[in-house]
């Protein structure tokens, strides 16, 4: 939501290492990017419409500058155009902004009525006048970004240019990402991690409210109160090549393709086979009776998944919540509810503050997280890292895929808690979590998913099937083709179709349907026929083998313990839902509208 880079340094070549940290940061948004440089004692403000690409074409990387700003845009207020692309210039203040100033209408008021003129849509615009306000009343910059922060609500990261100090890069965190980072002689500030790579993997967290001056020779730390604190380093376990494509067409393609190694990853580092080391490497959970699940998007579908998982086999009661519902709704909570928030970036408004509400109420937190040292890792009581590495393309894969493997790992250890698993089940269970890893290799490898989706890439609409945790898969199938190839598709659990939607099937309406689950199978398989019956062209995911008439396509997939089964279920989903997308010849990696991290409500 937002890409936000500043640079300072001895060198003068601000203006390429910005737009470099910049590129890395496109999958925060690309409807708009600009940067200011300083240059002759002067800010230059460069800002084009559309992706950096369009940017670099009328900059010229070759001009002299130690010290800039940069933005790439995902438009909340004011369409995506050159007018509201950052950076915005109020008097001597120049910004970049990330998130969202929640109060800009009534500050943008008081600002007309003080003289103040505004040519953007935008709440940045806004903010920059504030922070120009603030400096001409103390006259010092420090107190006036100390002040702004005070009258300025909602959620932000700043990167700030001073026409009196142009020699000094501000930046302010208020409940959106931002790092800093030192190398050699340069400094950096950044929405996130892969900006600094190609420089440095060494960062700095701030906290919110936090105020950072950088000087090519000095680097300062100040809290809410502008007293000179420090602030710990980490150090980014990956690599640069984690961010690069690696000879892969699309980022997203590279990230199904990691799936073997990220799920090997997140599951050995809780569990080694013994039961003692899931008891040690999961926190304590013997007093939890209830459990919430909130989350946004394929996160939440990893939710619906571990409910079914969680109630199923270790026999606890789970409900899970979309975070933009949880935290404004009624929740009843009692002393032995746990509250789980999974989300990869960390970051995603709606969940930080689910998260925060439930804290507020006395109830205890687990973050299930990717993104190290982000929001919810740190404000949650109990955090679990997902070990999927950096995930650049906006849909979502082997982040999902890892946080299931993770919350397989938690129903787990709650069944065994329960006594819900026999030692034979549990080795037997143990030795299918080896193989899973190949197992996904060779699901990668199939063919399949090209031919069938050269048959159905042009269709308008498509529907998902499934019943229980097939439902849960395919809600997740169709968010990822929705979401990438602009095709109108809804999961629907097969037991509701006859409620309405089955009006919606015409001859050859493609029916992905995913039967996994072998309780419940001849349920949906009645619905398929139902389907077929009136034209459906129906493609079938399962892991049972299946010689009948009520399908046109079958998928198969390995059929293995019902805890771990989703983590292969899930290949065949994302794969078709990319070939989809790339016969349509979509964006991939970066759908329209979309952003990665959502920083606003
Ligand atoms: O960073 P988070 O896991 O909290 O993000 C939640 C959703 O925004 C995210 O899963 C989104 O739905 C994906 N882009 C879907 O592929």
């Amino acid at each position: 939501m937002c890409g936000i880079v500043g640079y300072v340094g001895k060198n003068d070549n601000a203006i390429k290492t910005i737009i470099n940290s910049l590129e890395a940061l496109e999958y925060r948004g690309y409807d708009s990017a600009g940067i200011a440089y300083i240059n002759d004692n002067h800010i230059n403000i460069v800002k084009r419409q559309g992706r950096i690409e369009n940017l670099k074409k009328d900059l010229n990387l070759d001009i002299n500058s130690n010290l800039g700003i940069g933005h790439t845009r995902w438009a909340t207020h004011g369409v995506p155009n050159e007018i509201n692309a950052h950076p915005h210039k109020c008097g001597k203040i120049t910004i970049v902004h990330n998130g969202i100033i929640e109060n800009y209408s009534e500050l943008k008021t008081m600002l007309i009525d003080n003289g103040y003129a505004f040519s953007s849509d935008t709440d940045t615009e806004v903010a920059c006048a504030t922070i120009d306000y603030l400096y001409k009343k103390y006259n010092n910059m420090l107190k006036a970004l100390q002040k702004s922060i005070k009258i300025l609500k909602g959620s932000y990261a700043l990167g700030i240019l001073c026409d009196d100090n142009l020699d000094t890069l501000y930046a302010v965190r208020v409940s959106s990402p931002l790092i800093v980072a030192v190398k050699d002689n340069g400094k950096f500030i950044a929405s996130d991690v892969p900006a600094i790579l190609s420089y440095t993997n060494e960062y700095y967290l701030l906290d919110d409210g936090d105020i950072v001056v950088l000087k090519d020779n000095s680097i300062n730390f100040y809290n809410k109160e502008l007293e000179s604190i420090t602030r710990n380093s980490f150090i980014f376990e990956g690599d640069l090549e984690e961010v690069k494509k690696d000879g892969y067409e699309h980022f997203m393609l590279k990230e199904i393709n990691e799936e073997p190694r990220v799920i090997k990853d997140t599951i050995s580092y809780y569990f080694d086979g013994t039961k003692a080391s899931l008891m040690k490497n999961i926190p304590d959970l013997n007093k939890y009776k209830d459990i919430h699940i909130v989350a946004c998007g394929s996160a939440y579908h990893t939710g619906l998944v571990a409910k079914t998982l969680i109630e199923e086999i270790a026999n606890i009661p789970v409900m899970v919540e979309i975070a933009s519902e949880y935290r404004y709704k009624k929740v009843f909570y009692n002393e032995a509810t746990l509250v789980i928030l999974v989300s990869q970036s960390g970051e995603t408004a709606d969940t930080l503050a689910s998260l925060r509400k439930a804290k507020e109420d006395g109830i205890d937190t687990l973050g299930i997280v990717n993104a190290v040292g982000s929001s919810i890792a740190r404000e949650a009581d109990n955090t679990l890292y997902i070990k999927a590495g950096c995930e650049i393309a906006v849909a979502t894969t082997k982040a999902y895929s890892a946080q299931l493997a993770l919350l397989s790992l938690l129903a787990l250890k709650l069944a065994l808690i329960n006594n819900k698993i026999s030692d034979e089940e549990f080795n037997n269970l143990k030795m299918q979590i080896n193989k899973l890893p190949e197992m996904i290799k060779e699901l990668i490898k199939s063919e399949k998913y090209r031919k069938i989706a050269n048959k159905i890439y042009t269709r308008e609409d498509i529907f998902y099937l499934g019943r229980k945790i097939d439902y849960a898969m395919s809600m997740e199938g169709s968010l990822k083709l929705k979401e990438i190839s602009y095709i109108n598709c809804v999961a629907y659990a097969a037991g509701e179709l006859k409620h309405g939607t089955i009006s919606l099937i015409e001859q050859d309406t493609p029916i992905i349907a995913v039967i996994t689950d072998k309780d419940i199978k001849a349920k949906t398989i009645s619905n398929l026929k139902e389907t077929k019956a009136r034209g459906a062209n129906v493609i079938l995911i399962t892991n049972e083998v299946e010689k009948d008439n009520y399908y046109d396509e079958i998928i198969s997939i390995p059929n293995i313990h019902p805890l771990i089964q989703p983590i292969v279920t899930i290949v065949p989903l994302q794969l078709l839902a990319y070939e989809i997308a790339k016969l349509k010849g979509c964006d991939i990696d970066k759908p329209r509208n979309l952003a990665k991290s959502v920083t606003v409500e």
